[in-house]
């Protein structure tokens, strides 16, 4: 009896098997609007449990990326809702991933009158894509004010109602990867002397602010967290206080009761591991659902569920490459192996044409 293709409940939802999709950016969402080939795209893989969208902003201000989405104005509510009525129709159930670029982000991708924003004026290293202009380094952001956390936190809200309006199942706040949200939880990305920065409980206020805010919006059911722990992916060296600020996230986030926290653990693509012993601290101290990534194949997924580590698994690239991976992975058939060179660009070319096996 496979734990990983029976049925579950996922807070008021209930999910279909237990494969997630993780929030994969594709960059297919010209002028930030989603549209017709990425609705086809989501209902392919719509065989999943749950789909958490690519990084999607809750405000101008966030699109760091070229061609990602947005969720702040009507017309992207619009557009989400052709996406979301076409990944229901296939059975799964859809979160959008609300990504706030912060400074992973330069000006040239940003539209007319938004702003870099981040905790500290503390530009990250490395250099990020532009259309007009190939590769530029990282801008120094703006430090925000008190006037900008405020605003922000406010977009986030009315954000978390358009993705309701647009039908979407609920939002996971991405709290992970150097974006917005994991800049001011890092002591090298937040050097502020406010009550913004400084102890854990300062850095982390902005986060939980930002969850309260969303859940106040949209009730906690609708609301989960991306979190990486031991990350160091655009710029965020580890530290030595990272287990006990991990610690008192997991605690805050349990007293608010989101549904579920999504832990990242990139290191099987070389990042440094996540030690078991904070997975097993997030499982113990979090009761919601425990959502884990990265590097999972299905014997592994199956074999982590079991010994109950976690209540449901992510993928990422399998599922990119895979649409119809539910099927694939039930029958032991050959994967499709995904095509980097096509992660990012525009059009369908590596991004609707991958072969399905099933109809
Ligand atoms: C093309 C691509 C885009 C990604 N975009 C996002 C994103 O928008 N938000 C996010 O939290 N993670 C993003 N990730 C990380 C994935 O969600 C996932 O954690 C990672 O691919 C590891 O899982 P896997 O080994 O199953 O691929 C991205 C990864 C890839 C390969």
């Amino acid at each position: 009896m496979s734990l990983l293709f029976s049925e579950t409940v996922f807070g008021s939802l209930a999910l279909q098997n237990r494969l997630v999709m993780c929030p994969l950016t594709r960059n297919r969402a010209t002028g930030n609007i989603p549209n017709a080939l990425m609705a086809e795209y989501y209902a392919q893989r719509a065989s999943v449990g749950l789909i958490i969208t690519e990084g999607t902003s809750p405000s101008p201000n966030g699109l760091g990326y070229p061609r990602i989405p947005g969720i702040f104005s009507p017309a992207q509510v619009a557009a989400w809702k052709v996406v979301t009525d076409a990944v229901h129709a296939r059975g799964a159930k859809m979160f959008t991933q609300f990504m706030h670029c912060g400074r992973i982000a330069h000006p040239l991708n940003l539209p007319a009158g938004a702003h870099v924003l981040a905790p500290s004026a503390v530009a990250a290293a490395g250099e990020m894509y532009t259309d007009a202009e190939g590769l530029k380094p990282h801008p120094v952001p703006q430090a925000m004010t008190e006037a900008d956390i405020k605003s922000t936190i406010a977009e986030y809200a009315q954000a978390a109602k358009n993705a309701v309006a647009a039908g979407f199942d609920g939002i996971e706040l991405h709290s992970a990867n150097g974006y917005l949200l994991e800049q001011f939880i890092r002591p090298n990305s937040n050097q502020r002397t406010d009550r913004y920065g400084g102890s854990i409980e300062n850095r982390a206020r902005f986060v939980l602010e930002v969850a309260d805010a969303v859940i106040a919006a949209i009730g906690k059911d609708k609301v989960g967290i991306r979190l990486s722990p031991y990350g160091v992916f655009n710029d965020m060296p580890l530290y030595d206080a990272m287990a006990a600020d991990y610690t008192y996230l997991a605690q805050q986030l349990n007293a608010r009761g989101l549904v579920y926290i999504h832990l990242v653990d990139h290191s099987p693509q070389g990042a440094p591991p996540v030690p078991d012993a904070i997975k097993a601290m997030f499982r113990k101290t979090f009761t919601r659902t425990l959502i884990l990534s990265g590097g999972y194949d299905a014997a592994r997924a199956e074999s982590d569920l079991s010994a109950g580590m976690c209540d449901l698994i992510a993928v990422g690239r399998p599922i990119l490459a895979n649409p119809d991976l539910v099927a694939r992975w039930k029958s032991g058939a050959t994967l499709n192996a995904p095509d980097f060179s096509t992660f990012y660009t525009p059009g369908p070319k590596g991004y609707t044409d991958y072969p399905a096996i099933t109809a």
